[in-house]
């Protein structure tokens, strides 16, 4: 292991600074094995330093002066988190000018100065990344930018903020207006007290503008974005797309047709049997079509502290990789020697369809043998009669050996005329 540290100066400890913070704390040893360096936050610029903020740091790192940070030649990488217009550009660019390389969230000031950033960048052959600024914690923006270097993207389909896809679902699964829904949303915190970025779509079209000029290497901005936001749609609207076979979302979408780029944001309705239709509450996905990849879905949490604290850290690893080893690439490391864990001692969900007698007492015998096992039951329910009887199960997690002694058990029962079908259940809870 590498005996430098890398010194990250932090501009912005809120919401998504703090979790950095946090973070590259308590995964120090994870992250040092895969970066090849120690990184460790040095210095912190923010609005007001006597603000508890319940980070490991000492109080003497947190300052109100964002340029002594910067030019701190003690700094290695900044990691801007302030958000907004200014003074973010500027210390970015003063960051860049420096020599320092730069890990941003700032989707807003990259969809309208990305341009003469990553240009400062790329004249110095700096890093300047930003997978946090779309989708927060769903790993996007790198496999667009590496991952599909070699494809011709088509289009781009995004629900990218999860306000807007939060207000919606509530509208179509409970029936309520727009109000209604907005309201909830502000009550449980998905939405802001001024909500008009994520309603009125500038949030998505800034994204979408990120988007369009990654998959099309063309400079799109926010000016660019045809923008309609979500407050026009109806309770009507969303029951006549439901009686239709379709959900209302509110998508970023970037095209490429006949050699020209376009981008916007507008509600629309997506069948049911579309992926992007599935994908509820505050969640984002990104839907990618390639000329020879085909379909591609990134989907997960847009926001949020943690999440999109990840993809910041996930950048500053990246970076200080680069710094250690002078570009060095990104390779599998090497093993801890961790155990590998048998199936039988994996825990999983379970469905499991019996054939059985249709009388008193066999629901009560298969289920205690169930318990006996340590599987506990999550739904049963009967379907047909006589003959035709089967009982169905849905378990809760359970061990995998527990699971398959109590099939073991169930299936020499008499009362069990034969297992129609067990299936392990993924992707629930
Ligand atoms: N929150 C999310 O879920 C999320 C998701 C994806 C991307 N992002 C992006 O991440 C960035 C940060 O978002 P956030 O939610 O963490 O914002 P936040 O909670 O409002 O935090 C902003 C931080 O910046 C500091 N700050 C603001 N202006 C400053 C100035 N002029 N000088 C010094 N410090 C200043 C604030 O200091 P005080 O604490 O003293 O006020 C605060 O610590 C934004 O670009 C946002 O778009 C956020």
């Amino acid at each position: 292991m590498s005996e430098r540290t890398i010194r990250v100066g932090l501009l912005g400890c809120g919401t998504v600074g703090t979790s950095v913070v946090r973070t590259l704390h308590e995964h120090a040893d994870d992250i040092e094995r895969r970066a090849g360096v120690r990184v460790v936050v040095t210095r912190v610029a923010v609005r007001d330093v006597a603000k508890n903020r319940d980070v490991p740091l000492a109080s003497e790192t947190f300052t109100t002066d964002g340029i002594a940070i910067v030019d701190d030649p003690d700094i290695d990488v900044i990691v801007e988190l302030l958000g907004g217009i200014e003074p973010a550009r500027s210390l970015i660019a003063k960051a860049l000018a420096s020599g320092k390389p730069v890990v941003t969230a700032n989707k807003e000031l990259l969809a309208r100065h990305g341009r003469e950033l990553f240009a400062a960048a790329g004249a110095s052959g700096l890093d300047l990344r930003f997978e946090a600024a779309v989708a927060g914690g769903v790993p996007l923006i790198r496999p667009l930018q590496e991952s599909l270097a070699g494809e011709r993207v088509d289009r781009i389909l995004g629900i990218v903020n999860g306000t807007t896809n939060y207000i919606l679902t509530q509208m179509s699964e409970r029936g309520w207006g727009f109000d209604e829904a907005l309201a909830e949303a502000q009550r449980l915190g998905y939405a802001e007290a001024d909500p008009t970025a994520d309603v009125e779509g500038f949030d998505a079209a800034a994204k979408c503008a990120i988007l369009a000029t990654l998959a099309f290497d063309t400079d799109v901005t926010t000016d660019d974005v045809h923008r309609e936001g979500i407050t026009q749609v109806t309770a009507q609207d969303i029951a006549d797309a439901d009686r239709l076979g379709y959900v209302v979302k509110l998508l970023a979408i970037a095209e490429l047709e006949d050699g020209e780029v376009s981008a916007r944001v507008h509600p629309a309705m997506v069948p049911v049997a579309h992926p992007l239709a599935s994908v509820r509450e505050a969640f984002n996905a990104v839907f990618v079509e390639g000329a020879k990849v085909g379909q591609l879905m990134f989907y997960g949490r847009g926001a949020g502290g943690d999440p999109t604290a990840t993809s910041v850290v996930g950048d500053v690893v990246h970076v200080a990789r680069h710094l250690a080893h002078a570009h060095a690439g990104m390779v599998p490391q090497a093993g801890l020697g961790r155990r590998l864990r048998p199936m039988g001692e994996t825990r999983g969900q379970y469905y499991l369809n019996l054939h059985v007698e249709d009388r008193p007492g066999v629901l009560a015998e298969i289920a205690e043998c169930f318990g006996r096992h340590s599987v506990s039951i999550e739904r049963v329910w009967q379907e047909g009669a006589g003959d035709e009887a089967t009982l169905v199960f849905i378990t809760h997690r359970a061990r995998e050996a527990d699971f398959q002694a109590t099939l073991g058990e169930v299936r020499g029962f008499s009362c069990v005329r034969a297992v129609e079908s067990m299936l392990r259940v993924e992707g629930e809870g």
